[in-house]
């Protein structure tokens, strides 16, 4: 992959975003070759954790190439639908940022189900400056993560959201030394590896849907039927516990 290093591991995907001579900015071939990945994991389930290379994230979709798109461009959704899958992939997903998460980078930390930060990370979306708006997520899914009025402040007044703004904001769950920071990430991905994979699964389909007591039971069904339930279950019973 060009513009990506990936690392395939048994329960878990590292991708880092590497394009140096633009700030990690999403182009077209980062886009191809992050719904690769997306296809990978769809294909054989597992956590992925998303991180960008030489102390950015993203600096956002690239703007050589966005200057170019018209019209036809903007209703195919490149940036959004990729967002969305990422989204929509069955385990969960955590973004590791350091330095800018601006635009469209932004809107792949905001796609990611956990984000966390070390103290040079900067969240913003600055494309009204550009002359459009963060189609790809930002307009929903920041307000949804931080609430409309932090989200308006970023959307409409080109506010920037410093680490200790996105901690105390909820946007990112911890705020770790750059160093440490893809360490803290693996360790909270090896806490989710410890959950049964199904019930994961289960659970973030049913945390991402619009929320209905009957996909709650349902999901419900399917666990409460699954073996490792019981296992694990008789092994609390038992006194073994993890
Ligand atoms: N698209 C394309 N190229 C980008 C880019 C982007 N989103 N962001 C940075 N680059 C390129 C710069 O053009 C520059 O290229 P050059 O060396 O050929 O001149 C290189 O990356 C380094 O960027 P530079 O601005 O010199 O780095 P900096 O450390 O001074 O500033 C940023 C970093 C992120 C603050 C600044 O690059 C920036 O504001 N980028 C655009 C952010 C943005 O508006 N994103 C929304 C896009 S929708």
């Amino acid at each position: 992959m060009s513009t990506l290093h990936v690392e395939e591991l048994d329960d878990r995907v590292v991708v880092t975003l590497r394009r140096p001579e633009a700030r990690n900015a999403i182009n077209a071939a980062m886009v191809g070759e992050l719904h690769d990945v997306c296809a990978a994991v769809e294909r054989e389930p597992r956590l992925l954790l998303i991180t960008g290379d030489g102390g950015t994230f993203a600096a956002g979709a690239d703007i050589g190439e966005l200057r170019e798109r018209g019209r036809e461009q903007a209703l195919q959704g490149i940036n959004s639908r990729l967002f969305d899958r990422l989204a929509r992939l069955p385990l969960p997903t955590v973004a590791a940022v350091d330095g800018y998460a601006l635009g469209g980078g932004a809107e792949l930390a905001y796609a990611c189900d956990v984000r966390l930060a070390s103290p040079a990370a900067v969240f913003g979306n600055p494309e009204p400056g550009l002359g459009i708006l963060a189609a790809a997520g930002a307009c929903w899914r920041l307000r949804e993560l931080v609430g409309a009025s932090v989200a308006k402040q970023v959307l409409l007044a080109g506010r920037r959201l410093d680490a200790g703004d996105a901690l105390r904001f909820g946007l990112v769950a911890e705020v770790v030394p750059a160093e440490d920071l893809l360490q803290r990430a693996h360790s909270l991905l090896d806490r989710m590896t410890r959950s049964g994979a199904l019930a994961l699964r289960l659970t973030k389909l049913v945390a991402d849907g619009h929320g209905h007591p009957l996909t709650d039971d349902l999901a419900q069904a399917i666990l409460f039927e699954s073996e490792e339930k019981r296992v694990r279950m008789d092994a609390f019973l038992g006194g073994s516990r993890s």
